[in-house]
């Protein structure tokens, strides 16, 4: 019988048998996978885990508040948080090219990864010299889409802990292998987690990062996050959560059009909304979100976030428009 105490049993069992004594790390991204990992991980083998959290300042608002206490006083994981907001705006200063920004993000979120993970191994001290693990939350379809050799198209540069160097190698623990996205859920439900995370939405590795059109700066990260938790919460508030894949909220920087807001005129920036319903996020349609929803939404955000003075709809469907507008 498939339930999600049986799963937890399971795996528990399992991941004690792979990793013994030793150390084992795990990156925590925000997202659902990472999440449950630890948290079965933490079940299994306790303090002989250490999360790390890159925070790469990319994420919406209350996001990294939730993995830092939220989760923490779910789980009980030791975590070791890793402020790396002012880095990565440094490293994406003047870039507006999609895929370098991609690039530079993934490239950044290695390179502060595994500085954080050569410490926790360094604080080891005698537990697993030898053998080191790192928890992945691959779960069932990315092993059939990568081993599969079918060859989906690399439209975009996708991030993902990989790419470590030679003298950083872990053997990998993998506790959500059999697993699809609903059992997933069940599983972190059943471990106890916050709402929040098991029923967070897809949301791309880099973040907010793809969703400004232009440059990615500190103000323009402000302007788009209040956009963005206004449109959750209506949308939340709607109940239209589970009827909706996503929403990408996305800040077109660089575009001004002239606005009358208060007082007078105004040149601000207009941010589009991305509502889409989808199986599996490589073929999507566009949401029907009711218009009274989508009004409370565009009100709110032109009165509630100056910088912004229109609100728009996208009705593209994928093919041929992606998800994400970068
Ligand atoms: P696109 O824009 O290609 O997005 O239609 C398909 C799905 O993938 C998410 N996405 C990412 N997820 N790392 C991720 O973990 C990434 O670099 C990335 N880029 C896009 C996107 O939010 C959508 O759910």
């Amino acid at each position: 019988d498939w339930t999600a105490g049986n799963v937890v049993a399971e795996q528990v069992e399992r991941v004690r048998q792979q990793v013994g004594d030793a150390r084992v790390i795990c990156g925590l991204s925000g997202g659902v996978d990472s999440a449950v990992a630890a948290a079965l991980v933490q079940r299994a083998v306790g303090d002989q885990l250490t999360c790390v959290f890159v925070d790469h300042g990319l994420l919406r608002a209350g996001e990294a508040e939730q993995v830092e206490t939220d989760f923490v006083a779910a789980t009980g994981v030791q975590l070791k948080v890793v402020d790396a907001r002012e880095q990565f705006l440094v490293a994406l200063a003047g870039v507006t090219d999609p895929e370098t920004k991609r690039k530079i993000i993934g490239r950044e979120f290695i390179r502060t990864f595994e500085a954080a993970a050569r410490e926790v191994v360094a604080e080891g001290g005698d537990h697993g010299e030898e053998v080191r693990f790192l928890v992945q939350g691959t779960l069932y379809p990315d092993v059939v889409e990568s081993g599969g050799g079918e060859g989906a198209a690399n439209i975009k540069s996708h991030h993902n802990v990989g790419g470590l160097p030679d003298d950083l190698q872990f053997e990998l623990v993998e506790p959500l292998r059999t697993l699809f996205k609903d059992e997933v859920r069940a599983v972190g439900l059943e471990l106890g987690l916050p709402d929040a995370i098991v029923w967070r939405q897809p949301f791309p590795g880099p973040g907010l990062g793809i969703r400004i059109i232009g440059e990615v700066t500190a103000e323009r990260l402000e302007v788009l996050r209040a956009a963005d938790a206004i449109a959750r919460e209506e949308l939340t508030r709607a109940g239209l959560d589970r009827q909706i894949w996503q929403c990408p909220v996305v800040l077109l920087a660089d575009v001004r059009s002239v606005g009358v807001q208060g007082d007078g005129r105004t040149y601000g920036h207009p941010v589009v909304l991305r509502p889409v319903s989808s199986e599996d996020a490589m073929t999507a349609d566009w949401s029907r979100v009711p218009y009274e929803v989508l009004a409370t939404i565009s009100t709110r955000i032109t009165n509630e976030v100056p910088e912004v003075n229109r609100v728009a709809l996208d009705v593209t469907s994928k093919p041929p428009g992606t998800i994400e507008w970068e």
